[in-house]
């Protein structure tokens, strides 16, 4: 080519998520029957939508309104709808031309960074949901910034490091927080919340918390929303109905901006997201116009409870499998449905597990040279028990580890599942 057309962050794009499919499916050679613990797909995990959810979708295909566009910033009566909802949680009041909508949060998130001033960098979690902090490497150029969870604490973030980043750093111009967390399952208490408020506050940033798991919390954790604790300070929820529909498929999610008012820059950003939304006219109007038929139905409120209800006690199920094995840390996740189980210790450099075809054990072997330790335990789990895992070093972290998912519909496979990680982890950290 006569001139370079990669963009400097194009190596930043990493989705190790879905990346770890292609190998295991070329274990499809040797017919290993996969568990795909790897994606967070609740309706893929077997999972059905209430038949009253999918008569409103229903009766919805029959109305002419949702073959059109709907306005750029999405439907207003659901964006009315949704901005008294948040009013509802108290502190910081919007409007619907406060709610922007896009065809799922991936289309969102890949707005919010890609319209940031390059230099503008956004401090992140780690680890961190991949699609978060892909987007804002690649939008920088560099590394993501990130701060540190803590597995030792419940998986809080280390409010110290937050702060000292920040200071430290004035490229920071905003900070990112997922609550409730994927890939950790932690929820934050208020005060956490308040103290990524005041850091924002004290060294003028902006906020970007994502909320996809809002209403998935559970085992008595207490939090609160951005909205009710954000003060004047502007900031950006994001919200999506992908995994509390459940509706993933839907591609349907929304920023609610707070404070636009607060800051000309802040107002500045929030504009251009919109006038890049413009340039694809709108997001798919089916799912959005449903949402407040389905939100507002008195059956929703049990439905959430239900099912927030049915993962605090898979949960449990995880925490009892996980519970005493020397070496490993995991805890209890009390909100989405990931768990996070960590290598406190290290992985052994030449860790194996039993795999009784010996082409396949070779081809494993093969398979894992150079790779970091806990993508190595994440092939050999796949090739011994066919469970596919997300190695944590894929959440841009150094913690070696691997996260699964708390969706497995049926009960003895789920046991199955949690209790063959729980024997995988055992056996691995004794094998050398
Ligand atoms: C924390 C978090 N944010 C955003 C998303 C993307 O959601 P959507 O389906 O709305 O694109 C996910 C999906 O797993 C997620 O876990």
């Amino acid at each position: 080519m006569r001139r370079d057309i990669v963009h400097p962050g194009a190596g930043h794009l990493k989705y190790e998520i879905r990346q770890i499919v292609g190998f295991a499916r070329s274990l499809s050679r040797w017919n290993v029957d996969i568990a795909w613990e790897n994606i967070g797909d609740p309706v893929k995990k077997g999972e059905s939508l209430p038949g009253w959810m999918k008569e409103i979708v229903r009766d919805a295909v029959t109305d002419d309104a949702t073959y059109a566009y709907t306005d750029t910033e999405g439907s207003r009566e659901t964006r009315e709808f949704l901005a008294a909802r948040a009013n509802d949680r108290g502190g910081c009041r919007i409007g619907p031309d406060d709610i922007m909508f896009f065809n799922g949060l991936g289309d969102a998130v890949a707005k919010v960074f890609g319209f940031l001033k390059r230099e503008a960098r956004v401090l992140g979690p780690s680890p961190a949901y991949s699609t978060l902090s892909s987007a804002e490497a690649a939008h920088s150029g560099y590394e993501h910034l990130t701060y540190r969870l803590d597995p030792e604490h419940g998986w809080l973030p280390d409010m110290a490091d937050v702060e000292m980043k920040v200071r430290y750093n004035d490229s920071v111009a905003g900070i990112l927080l997922i609550n409730p967390n994927n890939p950790t399952g932690a929820v934050y208490p208020e005060c956490i919340i308040r103290e990524f408020v005041r850091i924002a506050k004290t060294y003028r940033l902006f906020l970007v918390c994502d909320e996809t798991y809002a209403s998935i919390v559970y085992g008595g954790a207490n939090t609160v929303a951005l909205s009710g604790a954000i003060g004047e300070v502007p900031g950006l929820s994001l919200r999506s109905v992908s995994k509390e529909f459940p509706w993933p498929g839907a591609r349907c999610g929304w920023i609610e901006a707070y404070n636009k008012d607060k800051d000309p820059v802040f107002a500045a950003y929030v504009r251009s997201l919109l006038d890049a939304k413009r340039l694809e006219v709108c997001s798919t109007s089916l799912p959005q116009i449903v949402i407040p038929r389905i939100m507002g139905d008195g059956r929703y409120p049990a439905h959430l409870a239900r099912r927030a209800a049915m993962f605090g006690s898979r949960a449990d199920e995880a925490a009892a499998a996980f519970e005493g094995i020397p070496g490993v840390k995991l805890v209890k996740p009390e909100g989405a449905f990931y768990a996070s189980a960590v290598f406190s210790g290290g992985l052994p450099a030449e860790g194996r597990l039993p795999v009784s075809d010996p082409s396949l054990a070779a081809y494993i072997e093969e398979q894992v040279a150079g790779l970091a330790p806990d993508k190595r335990f994440a092939y050999w789990l796949l090739a011994s028990t066919g469970i596919c895992v997300v190695p944590l070093t894929g959440f841009v972290s150094d913690l070696p580890g691997f996260r699964f998912t708390l969706l497995e519909t049926d009960d003895e496979r789920r046991r199955w599942i949690f209790g063959s990680l729980a024997e995988a982890c055992r056996t691995y950290l004794a094998s050398v």
